[in-house]
């Protein structure tokens, strides 16, 4: 089956697929620097928690190898702002700071260990590579403790894009169904479009188009009509941050969608990594909320839609846990309550 690739690291740097421009054009790019690919960030060429993570691991290495320093204390001058760089990116994803954290203990031990430049460069690229492919083994992982959750026939909607895109394995809430959907299971997939950004129409209908999964397409005010009309068997999404009492920041209107799920008796699951938990925060009250351009309500894909009114984009919103039926991880399902079961696989891991 078609997983998207967006993210390598390669000699000549990192290569993204630019997700802003499909579905309708394939394009990467290769960045040179840790600028670039915080700017890469920045601008949504690659999203998505997980990926964001991967990119900032790859970008504090790209930092470290391409770094004029000729000395090791001269590169531990810069390494902090190479960090720092890539931490002021996006707020909301705790994966981007959870690898950031990841890179800089890395940096520590070796330092510790008196490791010569040479060395450290080499090592923390091999750090960076590590953190993607354990993207992949924790998506599969998760895929498979979720696919149990999937009904045998029939209807799953999901929000946004947390597919192989999102991810650089095979995505968390994607990999759940695509996981079902490998096992047999007759899935067919609500695709709601998730505006502003468009990340369900352009880009999940492209993932799971491209994968043979079935879907259909619907806007955002379309998602309460379909859940009463009964048919949809479960809804599964990704997180960008789950607090310690499970309550959950992901991607704009999940929690709409989480709300009707419980007033329609369909369960509401959340598929995502260890590293997306922030056991610091007690509540979803304290993660911060990316407030993106007003430019991309007023216009679509750089085209006006709106007069040249005062816009609002919040780009995450805070699902309650008592409206999350479980959590989907790499060491097993979450239940309420949640404070007990998310740190028990938080010790496991
Ligand atoms: O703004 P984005 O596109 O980075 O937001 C992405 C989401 O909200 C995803 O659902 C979330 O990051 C999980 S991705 C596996």
């Amino acid at each position: 089956m078609y997983v998207a690739r967006p993210i390598e690291w390669t000699d000549g740097g990192v290569v993204m697929l630019d997700q802003r421009r499909l579905p309708t054009e394939e394009i990467s790019f290769t960045y040179t620097d840790y600028q670039g690919v915080a700017n890469a960030i920045r601008n949504m060429v690659i999203r998505g928690a997980p990926a964001i993570g991967v990119a900032a691991a790859m970008g504090v290495a790209l930092g470290v190898v391409k770094s004029p320093a000729q000395s090791v204390e001269a590169l531990s001058t810069e390494f902090p702002i190479i960090c720092e760089t890539l931490a002021k990116t996006r707020p909301t994803a705790v994966d981007l700071f959870w690898a950031i954290e990841r890179m800089k203990r890395r940096y520590a031990e070796l330092i510790a260990q008196n490791a010569e430049l040479g060395e450290i460069r080499q090592e923390m690229v091999e750090e960076a590579k590590l953190v993607h492919l354990e993207k992949k083994s924790t998506d599969e992982a998760i895929g498979k403790y979720g696919a149990e959750f999937m009904p045998q026939d029939g209807q799953v909607m999901t929000q946004c894009n947390a597919g192989a895109l999102a991810t650089g394995g095979i995505g968390t809430a994607l990999g759940v169904i695509r996981v079902a959907f490998g096992q047999g299971k007759r899935i067919h997939v609500l695709v709601p479009e998730t505006r502003p950004y468009l990340q369900g129409a352009r880009l999940t209908a492209w993932e799971l188009q491209k994968g043979g999964i079935p879907l259909t397409l619907i806007t955002d005010n379309m998602v309460g009509h379909f859940l009463k009309a009964g048919k949809v068997g479960a809804i599964v999404t990704g997180a960008d941050r789950i607090a310690a009492n499970g309550d959950t920041a992901n991607k704009i209107g999940t929690y709409q969608i989480a709300v009707l799920a419980k007033e329609n008796s369909v369960p509401f699951y959340i598929a995502a990594p260890i590293s997306t938990f922030d056991l610091s925060l007690a509540t979803g009250e304290q993660i911060p909320i990316e407030e993106r351009s007003a430019g991309e309500v007023t216009h679509i894909q750089g085209v006006r839609i709106a007069p040249d009114v005062h816009a609002a984009h919040p780009a995450f919103d805070v699902t309650p846990s008592r409206y999350i039926a479980a959590i989907f991880t790499e060491q097993g399902v979450a239940r309420a309550p949640y404070t007990e079961s998310l740190g028990a696989l938080r010790q496991k891991s």
